[in-house]
């Protein structure tokens, strides 16, 4: 039973019964790839499925019933794989749409809301705006898992398991995924331009955006070892590689002309400079060599008091990885809207 704590605890959604959701008996949106691994899944999780009838009444035939967890762990899974097959450095941009999702009025699918006439989203805020990337990937994800279960993944839940699918697609840890949250009919622009950390943040300021969501220290530097994959724009690292010290002097003159000091602001460079669509614990390892890209990068790793878990992380890499992952979960536990709150989205740019 789902009943949400006054602090929307996402306990709530551990206790969730997997919801069973009808196959239609002729898919008529689906794509042959949905289509696809239903099939598949009846094949290959009909042992599954037996235990799950006999502890389930009102069952319907085996045959047409899929449930929700299921239908989150495969044809996202399915989606997220075929997008960073396509291109590498979507993983890396659907796991930031998670982190940007839950920074802003908790986890509940806010940052995919498109602005329209009367409606202000999140997207043209200063840390999304020519940033974000991925909402088509999610739109496919959305209709795909729409046309197997009808209005019962929130576009928040869409966000959260494929975070995840996307760090173990790029060879990182995995961890399950809880479900339930609900999708908002609001979004804050002002929450995305005050609570989203910047690159010119100091640790302090990281440390106190992190404890603001309920995240404390040392969630901030494992969550941070995501800038493991991806990439950032120069306008985000120019003042670094310009004007600060505490960079190493190649690392950053091999930067330079790809970022000019005037113009090429949306020219790109890896976060990780070693193996930027593999998610590994290199991340750390730059900082102790000074080559961090970012400014809130290197502050983990500046004689400040975060310097001793990055240094645990570089001969440690288990541990990073056990960090993250308990990390990740405590995001993803972000004031949730559960029970009657909110709404299940049919389109995730746009309210019901
Ligand atoms: C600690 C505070 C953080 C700051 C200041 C920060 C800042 C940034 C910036 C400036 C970029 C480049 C954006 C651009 O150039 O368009 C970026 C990219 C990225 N961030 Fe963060 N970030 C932080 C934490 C996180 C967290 C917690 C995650 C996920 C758990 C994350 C995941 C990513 C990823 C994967 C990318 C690359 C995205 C892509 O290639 O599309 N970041 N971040």
């Amino acid at each position: 039973m789902m009943t949400s704590g006054p602090d929307g605890s996402l306990a709530v959604l551990e206790a969730i019964a997997p919801i069973v959701c009808a196959v239609p008996a002729a898919p008529v949106v689906g794509s042959r790839e949905t289509i696809e691994v239903i099939k598949e899944l009846m094949v290959k999780d009909g042992k599954e499925d037996d235990e799950h009838m006999k502890t389930t009444k009102h069952v319907p035939k085996k045959s047409s019933m899929l449930s929700q967890d299921v239908m989150a762990s495969s044809t996202i899974k399915a989606a997220v794989q075929s997008a960073i097959a396509s291109e590498k450095r979507m993983g890396a941009s659907l796991l930031r749409l998670h982190f940007h999702d839950c920074f802003v009025q908790g986890c509940d699918g806010s940052v995919l809301l498109d602005d329209t006439s009367t409606f202000t989203g999140e997207k043209t805020a200063g840390p999304n705006q020519n940033s974000l990337r991925g909402f088509d990937v999610v739109d496919n994800i959305k209709k795909q898992v729409e046309a197997v279960c009808n209005q019962t993944v929130s576009c928040a839940d869409i966000l959260a398991v494929a975070a995840r699918d996307s760090v173990v697609a790029l060879g990182g840890p995995t961890w399950t995924v809880k479900l339930g949250r609900r999708d908002s009919t609001t979004a804050s622009l002002s929450q995305a331009n005050s609570d989203i950390p910047g690159p010119s943040s100091s640790l302090s300021t990281l440390i106190s955006a992190y404890s603001k969501k309920g995240l404390s220290t040392t969630d901030m530097v494992a969550l941070s070892g995501a800038h493991t994959i991806g990439q950032a724009r120069c306008t985000t690292f120019r003042a670094r590689i310009y004007n600060e010290t505490n960079i190493d002097a190649s690392f950053a003159s091999s930067l330079k002309s790809n970022c000019p000091s005037t113009g090429g602001d949306n020219n790109l460079a890896p976060l990780d400079l070693q193996t930027p669509t593999v998610f590994d614990n290199n991340y750390y390892k730059n900082l102790v060599n000074n080559k961090g890209l970012l400014h809130s990068d290197q502050q983990l790793f500046n004689n400040g008091s975060t310097d001793s878990q990055v240094n645990s992380y570089t001969t440690n890499p288990s541990k990073f990885l056990s960090d993250f992952v308990a990390a990740m979960i405590k995001m993803g536990d972000i004031s949730p809207l559960t029970g009657t709150q909110g709404q299940i989205r049919l389109n995730c740019r746009k309210t019901n």
